[in-house]
């Protein structure tokens, strides 16, 4: 039996107001470690969805830039581009097509619960029809490629929910055709907290950054928010758990009892043992070799989709 099949995706947007992208070890760790864990045991696909950032995102310039950087950190953290098709959406134009074949069949009071679009927009998310369609868009990606398997956060749950909703509408309204996919949801590491002791974001301003300058790194450690009671600073030690054993920690954190200038440094040290061949790695990724990557894994999804669609094409009636 072949391997199961796994498709997951990612927006190449940031956070407003300018919607420039950035990775930060909270990412890494949450997300794409976990993914880089599982991956080999499945056919694997990565995703940039370039078309579902564009409901916040509006400048093109920004968005290219993001789509480019998004796939030299993929691809400085391990990602191999001979081992996972890695496309963007863009480039397959079927996913849009079936979008609108799902549009014809799921209900818009059933779209009207997705917890996803009223948080965005109580947030004060722009209402559009793209922002409140996602799911469906999503739903395309998924179903397109006969996924078994989505690993995403817990957040995209309720996503995924709607994409074995929108396969079985079809398979119900024209004979079996899509897979119902389930989620997989990563729970390597929990949350990471960020320099302030809350959830480490991109919104919150207290991120460590993954491909970051030494200076940087250092400067966000230093301001790692320490009480000044306890002998373990435990923003310091939460962090740097990602990055050592608790066996280790426990003779460095003992012997530097209290000295927490000592242990933010030995911290560093530890990220930066971690952080400078990945950060190595990314600088000699050029934007042609994205490109092509890019060029790459489109031609080999989109020749699966083309036969898909084909397929759907004919159930539904218009492939005369
Ligand atoms: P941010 O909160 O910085 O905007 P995203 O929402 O873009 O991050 O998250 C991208 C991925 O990284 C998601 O899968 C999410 O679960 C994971 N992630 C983000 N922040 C953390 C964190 N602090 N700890 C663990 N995982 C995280
Ligand atoms: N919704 C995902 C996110 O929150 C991005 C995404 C788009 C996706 N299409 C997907 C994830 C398909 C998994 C599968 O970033």
């Amino acid at each position: 039996m072949g391997k199961k099949r796994l498709l997951t995706g990612l927006q190449p947007s940031g956070k407003p107001p300018d919607g420039k992208y950035s990775l930060h070890i909270g990412n890494y760790f949450g997300a794409l470690k976990p993914f880089l864990a599982v991956h080999k045991e499945y056919d694997s696909m990565i995703m940039v969805a370039d078309y579902h950032a564009l409901n916040a995102l509006r400048n093109g310039q920004q968005l290219r830039e993001n789509i480019i950087n998004i796939v030299k950190d993929y691809l400085a953290v391990g990602v191999d581009p001979k081992e996972v098709v890695l496309f963007k959406q863009s480039d397959v134009l079927e996913h849009t097509e079936l979008t609108w074949i799902l549009d014809c069949l799921v209900n818009v009071s059933f779209l009207m619960q997705g917890h996803a679009y009223k948080d965005k927009v109580s947030k004060g998310a722009d209402a559009n029809v793209g922002l409140f369609n996602y799911p469906i868009l999503m739903a395309s990606d998924i179903i397109m490629y006969d996924i078994d398997v989505v690993p995403v956060g817990e957040d995209n749950r309720q996503h995924i929910e709607y994409a074995r909703e929108a396969a079985n509408k079809f398979n119900n309204t024209y004979g079996k055709t899509f897979k119902e996919p389930k989620e997989m949801i990563l729970s390597g590491v929990g949350v990471v907290p960020g320099t302030d002791g809350s959830k480490m974001s991109k919104t919150y301003g207290n991120i460590i950054p993954l491909f970051g300058t030494k200076d940087e790194i250092v400067k966000a450690v230093m301001s790692i928010v320490t009480d000044s009671t306890g002998d373990i600073p435990t923003n310091v030690y939460a962090i740097h758990k990602l990055y050592k054993s608790e066996e280790e920690l426990s003779s460095l954190y003992a012997e530097h009892k209290g000295k927490y200038k000592a242990l933010k440094e030995a911290l560093i040290e530890d990220i930066e043992a971690t952080t400078a061949p990945m950060r190595e790695r990314r600088t000699s990724i050029t934007d042609e070799d994205v490109k092509r990557v890019l060029k790459d894994g489109g031609d080999k999804a989109r020749a699966f989709a083309v036969a898909k669609m084909q397929d759907v094409r004919q159930k539904i009636g218009v492939a005369l």
